[in-house]
This record gives C-alpha cells, sequence and structure tokens, in this order.
C-alpha cells in the first residue's frame, strides 16, 4: 500500500478504513524499494505521488479527526487546505479576526475579492453576482465567501475530490439556502454551462506548478476558466507556484483571451503566515498521528510516523521543509492576480 499513489478521488473513506490504510502503509514498509519522502525537508518528488491520492487521504482525514483544538485552545475543524497569507497592510484593516485558526486561509480568500473591479462588478449587481470556484478543497473558503465577503452572490464550488465536495455538501452548503452548490467534478471537463459566472476563483488549487511546461491539464484549465466566463468577467486567482510557471500561465491566459490586469504579491505576507501557524499545524499533525496506533509499531511504525510527520509538514510549507523555503527564496512567490474575459 502506498497512501502517495493508491487512494481514489471518487472515494472518502472512514476512520477505519483510514487505520487499516495506515496500518497496510506502515507493513509495507519493507517492500518500498527507495524512500520517497526526504528526510532533509519533506520533499516528494513529481511522479513519486498523485493529487488525487493525497488530497483524497487528507480531506477524509480531516473529517475523521472532526473539531480539534489549535495550539491556543481554539476549538475548529480543519477544512481550509489554504497556506494563505497575513493581510498586507496596503490592503486595510484585516477581515479576519486574530484568534481564528484558520484566519490565513480566510485571508487568500477574502484576497481573492479585494480587486477594485471586482468590489465594482459586485456594487454594479447589487452584490447579486455568480462565482464558480475551480478547486475549492472542502469549501470552507466557499463558505467564507458567502458569508463576509459576498453576502449576496451565488456560488457554484467544483473539485475533484469527493471527499471534499461531501464536507461542502454536508458542513457548509446548508447554511446557504441554495446560494452555494458543490460539484464533484474535474474542472477541466466541468459540468457548466458557458459564460455563465461572474467571477471564476481559484485559490491554491493544485495545477499549474510544473515550473514553464504548460501540460495538457493546465491549458484545459484555463480554458475551462474562460469558457465559463461571462464576457468581461473577472478571474482572480491566488497561489504560491514557480516564477516560471507564473509566466508562462500569463502567456498562455492572454493568448486565449483572459487579460492579466492586476497583480499583486503577498509572498512577504505568505512567509510570515507560514511562520506563524507553525504551532497550529504541528498540533494537528501531532493529534492525527496519535489517533493511527500502527504508527507505534516497532520500527516500521517510527519510521512512517517520521515520513507522514515531514510529508504533511512538506504541504503546509511548515519552516524547515523544501516548500517552505521555495517560498522564502521567491523560488516560488505568492501571487494574486485578476484577469478578465476579453
Ligand atoms: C491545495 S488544495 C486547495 C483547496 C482549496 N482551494 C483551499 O484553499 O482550501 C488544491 C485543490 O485543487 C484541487 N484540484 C487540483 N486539480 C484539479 C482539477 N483538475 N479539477 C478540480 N480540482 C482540482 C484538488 O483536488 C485540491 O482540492
Amino acid at each position: 500500500m502506498d497512501v502517495l499513489t493508491n487512494l481514489s478521488e471518487a472515494a472518502e473513506y472512514s476512520m477505519p478504513r483510514l487505520q487499516a490504510i495506515i496500518t497496510a502503509w506502515v507493513m509495507s514498509t519493507p517492500l518500498e524499494r527507495a524512500q520517497k519522502v526526504a528526510r532533509a525537508d519533506g520533499h516528494v518528488e513529481e511522479g513519486e505521488y498523485t493529487k488525487q491520492s493525497v488530497y483524497s487521504l487528507l480531506y477524509s482525514l480531516y473529517r475523521s479527526m472532526g473539531t480539534v483544538r489549535s495550539e491556543h485552545g481554539e476549538p475548529y475543524e480543519f477544512t481550509f487546505n489554504t497556506w494563505g497569507y497575513v493581510w498586507p497592510e496596503a490592503w486595510g484593516p484585516a477581515p479576519t479576526s486574530e484568534r481564528d485558526p484558520q484566519r490565513y486561509g480566510r485571508n487568500a480568500y477574502s484576497g481573492l475579492f479585494h480587486f477594485d473591479a471586482v468590489q465594482r462588478r459586485a456594487r454594479e449587481r447589487a452584490g447579486r453576482v455568480h462565482v464558480v470556484e475551480l478547486g475549492c478543497g472542502t469549501g470552507a473558503g466557499a463558505d467564507h465567501v458567502c458569508t463576509s465577503v459576498l453576502p449576496k452572490c451565488t456560488y457554484e464550488a467544483i473539485d475533484m475530490q469527493l471527499g471534499g465536495v461531501t464536507t461542502c455538501r454536508k458542513k457548509f452548503a446548508p447554511h446557504h439556502r441554495g446560494r452555494l452548490v458543490a460539484t464533484h467534478a474535474d474542472a477541466t471537463r466541468a459540468p457548466i454551462d458557458d459564460e455563465v459566472a461572474d467571477i471564476v476563483a481559484v485559490c491554491e488549487t493544485h495545477v499549474t506548478d510544473q515550473g514553464d511546461v504548460m501540460t495538457e491539464e493546465d491549458r484545459k484549465f484555463f480554458r475551462s476558466a474562460r469558457r465559463i466566463l461571462k464576457p468581461g468577467g473577472l478571474f482572480v486567482w491566488g497561489n504560491s507556484i514557480p516564477e516560471e510557471a507564473w509566466r508562462s500561465s500569463f502567456e498562455f491566459m492572454e493568448s486565449i483571451g483572459l487579460e492579466i490586469v492586476e497583480t499583486d504579491d503577498v509572498t512577504d505576507e505568505a512567509v510570515r503566515a507560514r511562520d506563524l501557524d507553525d504551532p497550529r499545524i504541528q498540533a494537528y499533525i501531532d493529534e492525527a498521528i496519535s489517533r493511527f496506533p500502527a504508527f507505534r509499531v516497532p520500527v516500521y511504525g517510527a519510521r512512517r510516523r517520521v515520513e507522514a510527520e515531514l510529508a504533511m509538514r512538506n504541504l503546509c510549507r511548515a519552516p524547515g521543509t523544501r516548500l517552505y523555503d521555495d517560498l522564502v527564496t521567491r523560488r516560488d512567490p505568492y501571487q494574486v492576480v485578476l484577469a478578465r474575459r476579453v
């Protein structure tokens, strides 16, 4: 059993199944040819994991863990699968509370809508804009936007992970009386009509991160976004990806009629968020690991425990990991981008 590749985006795993999966992963340790998670910094090479498997595991884990306590004792359910950033001073007062354990994720979603052009469009339509989000995860950001950012909008949140979409349907959508709909689909083949959205939102969606190589999926992803947007509609996108990936994405977007209007660099604020968030992330990982007795199996359990911790810390861009360093060195700058469908 290889948890990095064997799980399915079309499945949700209950706690008993997760226990069986982690036990099988621990027991398969001696069969593994080479260790996939680098001991030094938690890095896993492209090709050694699939996003289908990794996010499937994470969303099932988040649901099974339920409510936990932050390092300050605040109860919360881990739902923002977002690095996010400290709210930039230049954007005015922070839209989130210092006590909120997931404030950096919330900031990232509020930040997508901070552009004047977005605010103007919402005002012109008395707030009744239609948003489509590609890669919504659990829908935590969709819930935040529907509640606090655009309280009169309608919102369709799409993700390829059934586990994430199920959390959105059960935990968040019922609060919004039909305004928030969650759709289980690959964004490159989204079952959505042409030209329906005022705004397409993308928050740290795991695409367009392969350096200067635009994959077939990346191209389809942008084409899908453009197709769904009304003419003149706005595309808002935040992420930390390689500098060359930004460049090739912008080139491709312009070539299909998504005109780049504005970009804001929030890399410094993203690094600060990762530093400040570290105790919460570590508390969550410790709690998660403690729930799986397989990690207490002598030798193999201990080895897998270290790998699990390192891989999760790297995914969270925690200090000391490869992805954190890529943020600090600006190999992966964090930008918030506004484009318009021409
Ligand atoms: C880092 S998570 C971010 C999730 C969410 N936006 C958030 O901030 O919490 C990346 C998400 O992108 C989704 N994703 C990646 N490629 C996708 C695709 N082609 N179609 C739909 N979702 C995709 C993954 O399933 C995952 O939920």
